[in-house]
């Protein structure tokens, strides 16, 4: 297995949730993701380059031969600051204008603050440590590019709830140096996080998941297992 930065010779321009994506079969591997816009790929994949070619990269890709089975995806935090988007889904989709955003060259040491964004093992390789070694991988491409902090949401101690939501726990992140941050994440998060483990407690989401809430988090506070943390590490 080997980490390396996302360039512009692979834009990974959606996530590895179908299975494992290599250039051979990005194009034509079937997408099943509901209220996918037409072109949303097309938008991702000129706006990722855009940002590749404004900052070096905005991924870290955990890699089995030539097949992506992991990645991190990581910007800026003023463009996160900007716009709430994400690859794969519809409701929070990148759009027109952050194709054509203008790009801030960011100068000032104290806002060169990275944030990562999602992170997602595959399903088939999930347990084997990949997060630590991507997490590695960001740390160390951060530092190389002259970022001074990496910014991150984390979920609190619960494995089962880490793989939910694309965010590590907070003890994977305490181990990577990272410290929880004075900031809470806003409440729109916690409310979005809310919405999707209510859905999954009543069913919406399948009855295996169903059954897997009620193993790992039956009887607990849904709001308290909501609260998510802002982590930061210095560089
Ligand atoms: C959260 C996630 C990134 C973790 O990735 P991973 O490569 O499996 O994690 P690792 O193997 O590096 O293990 C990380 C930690 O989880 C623990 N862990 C791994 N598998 C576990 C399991 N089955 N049960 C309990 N803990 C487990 C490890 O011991 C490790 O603990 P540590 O941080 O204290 O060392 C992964 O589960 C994931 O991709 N989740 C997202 C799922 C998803 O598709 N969400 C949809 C919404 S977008």
């Amino acid at each position: 297995m080997n980490i390396r930065a996302m360039d512009k010779d692979f834009v990974l321009f959606r996530c590895v949730h179908w299975g494992p994506l290599s250039p051979s079969n990005i194009e034509t591997a079937p997408a099943n993701i509901p209220g996918l816009l037409e072109g949303q790929f097309e938008r991702n994949r000129r706006f990722l380059t855009r940002v590749i070619d404004a900052y070096g990269s905005c991924g870290m890709l955990a890699m089995d031969r030539e097949f992506v089975v992991g990645h991190v995806r990581f910007y800026p935090q003023a463009i996160c600051d900007q716009h709430r988007f994400c690859c794969q889904d519809p409701n929070n989709a990148i759009k027109q204008e952050m194709v054509e955003m203008n790009l801030p060259k960011i100068e000032n040491p104290a806002k060169r603050i990275l944030r990562i964004d999602c992170i997602l093992v595959h399903e088939d390789y999930r347990g084997r440590g990949l997060s630590h070694a991507l997490l590695d991988g960001v740390l160390e491409w951060a530092r190389e590019h002259n970022w001074t902090a990496v910014r991150a949401w984390a979920s609190p101690d619960n494995y089962w709830l880490a793989s939910q939501i694309c965010a590590p726990m907070l003890r994977t992140y305490l181990k990577h140096g990272f410290e929880k941050a004075e900031t809470a994440p806003s409440s729109e998060i916690r409310d979005l996080i809310r919405d999707l483990l209510t859905k999954i407690r009543d069913g919406e989401m399948g009855a295996e998941k169903k059954k897997e809430f009620q193993q790992f988090c039956g009887g607990q506070d849904l709001s308290e297992i909501a609260t998510y943390y802002e982590v930061e590490r210095q560089l």
